[in-house]
């Protein structure tokens, strides 16, 4: 994929737009920002699209910035000299996608059908906005096209909000949703910052599920091991599984090492639903990682610890 298009898949979700003046574009932007997206598709359904993205552009240059309802070529043109990363219509129209391409910009044109999608995959769009998702029948309709049209990747928007983002995510052919529902109008227009912040927050929460997957505990050697593991399982009444290198307990909550392992004590797995990005949103909160560590598998990376311990204990990222 090109480098937008991995951006606008590791972020994951892309904030929907618009502005009623340009004195909202930056709080806006910052609120984004903060809440862990830095991306955003300013749309032209109001008339100081291209001043906002001009703007935010200049002053802060982290932004992903794409601009959406881009009806004509026209708006096009002004939103790529404005700054625009990428160009989202509505509606596939040949004529725009070509022109964008054409002009070395990415074009990221709606469809809701196959066909429309086959026609803009070969115009030349790596990526594709599926829109309105929800009307058009949802995930399980791209799961059935998905099947046919294997290079498909898809931008998904309408509809979309935190209660069913990760549906759509958990398709892999899904590189990132979008939508309105972290920056309502009513928001906006009473510069609620603080609301979008949070509601930005919990998406990006909701998107990465973060959660404690398994505690790895070190032994000197197996007889430790499988002392630990009979004194754990006893404490909470859970199974001994037996596997090569480690003793689980339980539905494998704890994995006790045979050998010391990576950490003074022992690991901390944290399960996410992608571990790409998982390591993009924490790493801008400031956790650093072990880049070496990485596994992948299928496409997917799976595994990745982080640079540092936590009391005594390495921490590793995990795919569910
Ligand atoms: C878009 O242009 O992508 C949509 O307006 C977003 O849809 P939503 O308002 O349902 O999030």
């Amino acid at each position: 994929m090109n480098p937008i298009a991995e951006k606008i898949y590791e972020i994951g979700i892309v904030p929907v737009i618009a502005f009623n003046s340009v004195d909202e574009a930056l709080p806006l932007c910052r609120a984004l920002s903060e809440g862990g997206l830095s991306a955003a598709e300013v749309t032209f359904r109001t008339p100081c699209a291209e001043a906002c993205i001009r703007l935010i552009h200049k002053e802060m240059p982290d932004m992903l910035l794409g601009a959406g309802t881009v009806l004509t070529v026209d708006q096009a043109d002004r939103a790529m000299d404005a700054g625009a990363s990428f160009v989202v219509s509505p509606g596939f129209d040949p004529v725009i996608t070509r022109h964008v391409i054409e002009k070395g910009g990415i074009a990221m044109p709606g469809t809701s059908t196959a066909g429309e999608m086959q026609q803009a995959m070969n115009l030349g769009c790596e990526a594709i906005k599926f829109f309105p998702a929800e009307a058009n029948g949802g995930v399980a309709m791209l799961r059935d096209i998905g099947a046919a049209l294997k290079g498909a990747r898809w931008i998904c928007t309408g509809g979309i909000n935190i209660t069913n983002l990760r549906n759509y995510l958990d398709c892999d052919q899904v590189i990132a949703v979008g939508g309105t529902w972290m920056c309502r109008c009513d928001a906006i227009k009473a510069g609620d910052w603080a609301q979008i912040t949070a509601a930005c927050k919990a998406s990006v929460d909701t998107m990465l599920g973060l959660h404690l997957a398994h505690i790895g505990i070190n032994s000197k050697n197996e007889e430790e091991a499988a002392a630990t593991a009979s004194l754990l399982a006893g404490l909470l009444n859970m199974k001994v599984t037996p596997g090569n290198a480690s003793i689980f307990v339980g539905k494998r909550e704890f994995e006790i090492m045979k050998q010391p392992g990576r950490g003074r004590n022992g690991h901390i797995a944290i399960g996410c639903t992608n571990v790409d990005r998982a390591i993009y949103h924490l790493s801008r909160r400031g956790v650093r990682f072990d880049p070496d560590s990485k596994k992948v598998q299928n496409g997917h990376t799976t595994f990745c610890y982080l640079a540092d311990e936590i009391g005594g204990f390495a921490i590793h990222l995990l795919r569910d």
